[in-house]
């Protein structure tokens, strides 16, 4: 179906159309978090993508212009760590360009971020998402697998604030007996900020973050751990299918969200398509395997070949992951790592 825009609307098995595109634009990270890219697992010597293999900037605005014509109106970028890739504003510049996107965003660890800001909110992006797991500085060490303290990340997210790459959220990973103490004295810092944190249940993305249940904190959990020291209310989504849930002080200080992934799944309403560095496109967060248009792109492909590629993919996509875990039993087979994807 062709909308009045010229978009060729497609929708999936489950009735569920493309909106998200979230870009990896590398595999590498100048941070080793356990829950990601364990130390232990990705040393010095560990073999990252290598150049040639990775998607060129002219190769993902080409494809996300494709992507654009199905109905994408958000584009994430995201790694690995997005701001190790050189000049990753002149990717943002290239996706700034592109009609039809009305939210152009990046995630990142933040380390980079205070001397990226500018030359990225000169380039066009729109707004940061800063990872950031804890304010105490041992866990973050341990969080992080690195050995700085938060304050170079709190000093990205100034100058993030400072150019305007606002509204500004905070994304902490919560694990029980690891950070899951420090929860409220984070919600504390950031109260009345205008930056919204949001707490994310720990996943079993991939195969090797060790993932057990008992290290889920579930949301409902946090939610109550906060609302009895600042009084909370929920608030409606701000878009169809949003990932986070979303909670208000009640003294009008701000708000907090909760990604839910573990205990509430939100499968129902995903219409995120996913890229990884190399150019594979990726129809869960948790899948095995995507489909290849590296390939195709580099042997002289047409966009619209390229079109028909993705509609066949989106079509028969019928990805459900969250919602079928529970239901889950034995030895799955291997999943593609988080730092491959992006989250
Ligand atoms: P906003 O656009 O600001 O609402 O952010 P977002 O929630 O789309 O993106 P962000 O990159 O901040 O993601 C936050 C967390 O949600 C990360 O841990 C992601 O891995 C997780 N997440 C995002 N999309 C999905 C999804 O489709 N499925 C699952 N299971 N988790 C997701
Ligand atoms: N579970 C939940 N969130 C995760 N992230 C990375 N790995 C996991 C995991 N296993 C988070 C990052 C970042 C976001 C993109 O995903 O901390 O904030
Ligand atoms: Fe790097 Fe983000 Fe993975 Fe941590 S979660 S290792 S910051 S990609
Ligand atoms: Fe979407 Fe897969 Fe996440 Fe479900 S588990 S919300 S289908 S990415």
């Amino acid at each position: 179906m062709k909308t009045a825009a010229g978009k060729s609307l497609v929708t999936d098995t489950l009735g569920r159309p493309v909106r998200d595109l979230r870009l990896s634009v590398t595999d590498r990270c100048n941070f080793r978090c356990p829950y990601c890219m364990p130390a232990e697992l990705f040393g010095e010597r560990y073999q990252f993508l290598p150049k040639p293999e990775l998607l060129t900037y002219e190769e993902m605005a080409r494809l996300t212009r494709v992507l654009v014509k199905f109905g994408v109106t958000k584009v994430r970028l995201t790694g690995g760590e997005p701001l190790v890739r050189t000049d990753v504003e002149l990717l943002v510049g290239m996706l700034a360009e592109i009609d039809g996107i009305n939210d152009l965003t990046l995630t990142t660890n933040g380390f980079l971020l205070a001397q990226k800001a500018q030359a990225l909110r000169e380039a066009g992006l729109h707004r940061v998402t800063v990872s950031l797991d804890s304010l105490d500085d041992d866990i973050f060490r341990r969080m992080s697998g690195r050995d700085y303290d938060t304050k170079r990340v709190l000093e990205g997210i100034r100058v993030a604030e400072e150019v305007g790459l606002r509204p500004i959220k905070i994304n902490a990973v919560v694990q029980r007996g690891v950070n899951d103490h420090t929860i409220v004295e984070l919600a504390r810092h950031f109260k009345g900020t205008g930056h919204i944190v949001r707490f994310i249940e720990f996943m079993d993305v991939g195969s090797l973050n060790d993932w057990k249940m008992d290290s889920v904190v579930p949301s409902a959990e946090v939610i109550e751990r906060i609302d009895a020291v600042f009084p909370l209310e929920p608030v409606e989504p701000s878009y169809p299918g949003e990932v986070a849930e979303r909670y208000r002080y009640q003294d009008g200080s701000g708000e907090i969200g909760v990604i839910s992934s573990v205990t509430v799944p939100f499968c129902g309403d995903c219409t995120r398509a996913r890229l990884s560095p190399e150019g594979t496109l990726v129809t869960c967060l948790f899948a095995s395997t995507g489909f290849d248009l590296r390939g195709p792109l580099r042997t002289g492909a047409t966009d619209r070949e390229l079109e028909q590629m993705v509609e066949r993919v989106w079509r028969a996509r019928s990805d459900r992951y969250s919602e079928e875990r529970a239901a889950l039993t034995g030895p799955q087979p291997k999943k593609i790592e988080m730092y491959q994807i992006g989250g």
